[in-house]
């Protein structure tokens, strides 16, 4: 209930009284002021009365993960202050930690990145990673991450944010990056032993300056967000999406990544340890791979950097 109620002020034009939220929640009005207090005490700014009526003041968006839904989750342990959630969980993994274990940070002091860059972490951003354990061969599991980020981009751009993904597993927004997504995975020939999905995403956060690429967050477009709100619409959406990778693998959501992909067309650099080639981005494989059109044919791009030279003819910049 405390979830609804608080669904409901955040989503409230006006202020709602009292004796308002006791109708449409069917409770009392006692049981309503009682929970108000809760969530004031949980860190929401809920401004009002019963009798003028609650407004949620949601310039503070303290994140509080017992409003998290916990349908896709196992457990969630929440830290004010971190190193990296990244670090946490893949202590938690090695040791057995079940797979849905979420480790979240308000902040991050020691932040990593891909290619062993910096992220910078402070409140008011979601920093997450995932204990994942899935049952698809080590070969199919880094795919996982495109599907990561498209459902990100997906919840973005249900808020009206013209987010796209950028491969491999990157949510930008009108030239900027908004988050991204670092993996590491233990495995054997044949099992994957674990894999820690880390998340990043600038939501009321000012994005860091001086960053490789330009960086933006969320709050551009929307105004302050819920990150719980955010969280679990990802959560949902991704849960979903797990339970299809596990059976089909990336295939089923190739099509859909191409679609979001900021790159499909456009002409690229990409850099990896054999160095740096240019060319055009013809889509991704069933494996996630980049497919890129070179002078001399056709070649695919496992893990690199890649960086946008020219956009796809007649495509809008996302
Ligand atoms: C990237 O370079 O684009 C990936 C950034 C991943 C950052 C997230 S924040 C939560 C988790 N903890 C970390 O230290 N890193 C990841």
């Amino acid at each position: 209930m405390t979830v609804d109620l608080l669904d409901r002020l955040k989503e409230a034009k006006t202020p709602l009284s009292g004796t308002v939220l006791a109708v449409v929640m069917g409770v009392s009005r006692a049981a309503v002021h009682k929970r108000i207090e809760k969530l004031r005490l949980a860190g929401h700014r809920i401004a009002g009365t019963n009798r003028v009526g609650y407004r949620w003041a949601g310039s503070l968006d303290r994140l509080d993960p017992h409003l998290l839904k916990r349908g896709w989750l196992k457990q969630v342990i929440h830290y004010r202050v971190l190193g990296s959630t990244q670090d946490e969980a893949k202590s938690r993994a090695v040791a057995g930690g079940p797979e849905g274990t979420l480790v979240l940070a308000d902040r991050q002091t020691q932040g990593r990145g891909r290619m062993g860059r910096r992220w910078i972490s402070p409140n008011g951003g979601l920093w997450y990673s995932l204990i994942l354990r899935p049952s698809v061969q080590p070969v199919w599991a880094p795919a996982l991450t495109l599907v990561a980020a498209l459902d990100w981009v997906e919840v973005l751009r249900a808020r009206g944010v013209p987010a796209g993904v950028k491969w491999p597993n990157d949510v930008w927004a009108e030239g900027k990056k908004l988050g991204g997504i670092l993996t590491e995975m233990s495995s054997e020939t044949d099992r994957v032993h674990w894999i820690c999905l880390g998340v990043g995403v600038n939501v009321n956060n000012r994005p860091p300056v001086g960053t490789v690429v330009p960086a933006a967050s969320v709050l551009a477009w929307t105004g302050v967000l819920s990150r719980e709100t955010l969280l679990n619409e990802w959560g949902t959406r991704f849960a979903r999406s797990y339970a299809r990778f596990n059976r089909s693998g990336f295939s089923p959501f190739r099509l859909a990544y191409e679609r979001r992909s900021i790159l499909t067309g456009a002409r690229v650099s990409f850099n990896d340890l054999s160095g740096r080639r240019e060319g055009r981005v013809l889509g991704v494989n069933a494996e996630g791979q980049l497919r890129l059109a070179v002078a001399r044919g056709e070649i695919l791009c496992s893990s690199g950097e890649v960086s946008l030279l020219r956009p796809a003819e007649g495509k809008k910049r996302s």
